[in-house]
This record gives C-alpha cells, sequence and structure tokens, in this order.
C-alpha cells in the first residue's frame, strides 16, 4: 500500500517576493547535501507572481515549482483577475494545488474543482487535489461520508492517474497547530486508500500526503504511519529553516 518515495510539498499561500528566491536556494542545497536526495520529491507552490523567475532561476533537479489554484475556464477569456491552468503551465508550473480549504471557503464547489481538474490534466500539470472536513463536520463524525463526496464529486473514471496527487487536510487542523492523533490518521488514510481505488477503478492508488499544521515536532508521529505517503507544508514552508527540519527529522 505505501509508495516509498515521499513527498513534501510546500504551499506558500499569500507569501513571497523576488527576494524570497532565497527559501528555494537553500532548501536545494540541503536537499543536494543530503544522503537521501533521492527518497524525496520536493515542490514548492508559489504566487503565480514568482513562478516565471523562480522557474528560470532555479537549476536543480531536487526542486519542482507549482502553483496553488487556478481558474476553472480554459485559456484566455473575459474573466478579470483570473488565471488559466494554460497560462500557468506556459509560465513553467508543473503542479497545481486545486480544491484548498481556503478556495472552497471562498465559492469552490466540487463542481468547479472537477472542471479545473480536467483543464489542469489537460496542460498535463500534476495536481494537488485537497480534501477534508471542517470542524462542525469532524463533530457530527461526517468525516468519512464528506471525504467520499469530495473524492465522487470532483473525480472522474478516465482521469490520468499519474497527474494525481491527493492532500488530505482537515479543515480545523490547518494554521492551528492541532492534529489527529495516529490511530484516527491511520484509519482516514486506509479508508481514502480503499475509496480511490473503487473510485478510479485502479489498483494503483495514487500518493496521498497528509496536510494541516505540519511542524518539525509532529513529524515524528507522522512518520511513523506508513500509509501517508507526504505532506503539504503551508506556514512552515515559508522559512528554509522549518521546512528543512521537517524533512531531517522525518528521516531520522
Ligand atoms: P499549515 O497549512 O501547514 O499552515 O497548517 C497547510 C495548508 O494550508 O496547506
Amino acid at each position: 500500500m505505501t509508495n516509498k518515495l515521499k513527498y513534501f510539498v510546500g504551499n506558500w499561500k499569500m507569501f513571497g517576493d523576488i527576494s524570497s528566491f532565497k527559501i528555494i536556494q537553500q532548501i536545494n542545497k540541503y536537499i543536494h547535501e543530503s544522503k537521501k536526495a533521492n527518497n524525496k520529491k520536493v515542490i514548492i507552490c508559489i504566487p503565480n507572481t514568482l513562478i516565471h523567475f523562480f522557474k528560470k532561476k532555479l537549476k536543480s533537479k531536487h526542486i519542482s515549482l507549482g502553483a496553488q489554484n487556478c481558474y476553472h475556464e480554459e485559456g484566455f477569456g473575459p474573466y478579470t483577475g483570473s488565471v488559466s491552468a494554460s497560462m500557468l503551465k506556459k509560465v513553467g508550473a508543473e503542479y497545481v494545488i486545486l480544491g484548498h480549504s481556503e478556495n472552497r471557503m471562498t465559492g469552490d464547489t466540487d463542481i468547479i474543482i472537477k472542471r479545473k481538474i480536467i483543464s489542469s490534466i489537460k496542460q498535463k500539470l500534476i495536481i494537488i487535489f485537497c480534501i477534508g472536513e471542517t470542524l462542525k463536520q469532524k463533530k457530527r463524525k461526517q468525516t468519512f461520508a464528506v471525504l467520499k463526496r469530495q473524492l465522487k464529486n470532483s473525480l472522474y473514471k478516465n482521469l490520468d492517474k499519474r497527474r494525481l496527487i491527493i492532500a488530505y487536510e482537515p479543515v480545523w487542523s490547518i494554521g492551528t497547530n492541532k492534529i489527529l492523533n495516529k490511530k484516527e490518521l491511520k484509519k482516514i488514510f486506509i479508508y481514502l486508500k480503499i475509496n480511490l481505488k473503487k473510485i478510479l477503478k485502479t489498483q494503483k492508488v495514487p500518493k496521498v500526503l497528509y496536510g494541516g499544521s505540519v511542524n518539525s515536532k509532529n513529524i515524528n508521529i507522522l512518520s511513523s504511519i506508513k500509509e501517508i505517503d507526504g505532506f503539504l507544508i503551508g506556514g512552515a514552508s515559508q522559512s528554509a529553516k522549518k521546512f528543512i527540519d521537517i524533512m531531517k527529522n522525518y528521516y531520522k
């Protein structure tokens, strides 16, 4: 069930300017010097304003760049302020986060997210598709039903599975320093993998990452859950030291 290569994905959110390239350089230096460089896949999802500049400067086979969202319409069009998947691809994004709860909160529905997935796959981007329950849903014991609904409504049968990564991010865990205990997390990851097999009609399940308050301390617990294929790291990815410490402690 477990795939060996571990993903460390940074989600910078609304953070960063041209000078923030030094964070990427420091992370790159660490990976380059680490003995286990081939065990990890590092992807940093940055604001659209930085993708082209970072892509040109980044001479590294260790780090890939991604965007954090795209518009659901394709190509060009009369959508003020919006950026399509093809526009992201052209400036050098290889990955795109879709369905993040911060975007769901401002209007992204399962159906809109599905359209974003379709247009991003057409552009040969790799999707990091976020799902997760709110605190209210958790308290009502709806976690499994919510996750299943989110997967079913946005994924589809003939989707190119090689271009899909799932990120389980409990909404109540994002930026709060609260995480589920090991037993609960394990149960959810097993549930997700079983359902992904069914929904995508495949034996080869996509990677499933965990996101929500990942830091250099709780990574010790998280690393003991073999069903977790990697991490989507928000706040801590805005600091090279914090991001590197997470990787260091993971492999301790
Ligand atoms: P966090 O964010 O690590 O700051 O909790 C995770 C995310 O929003 O992807």
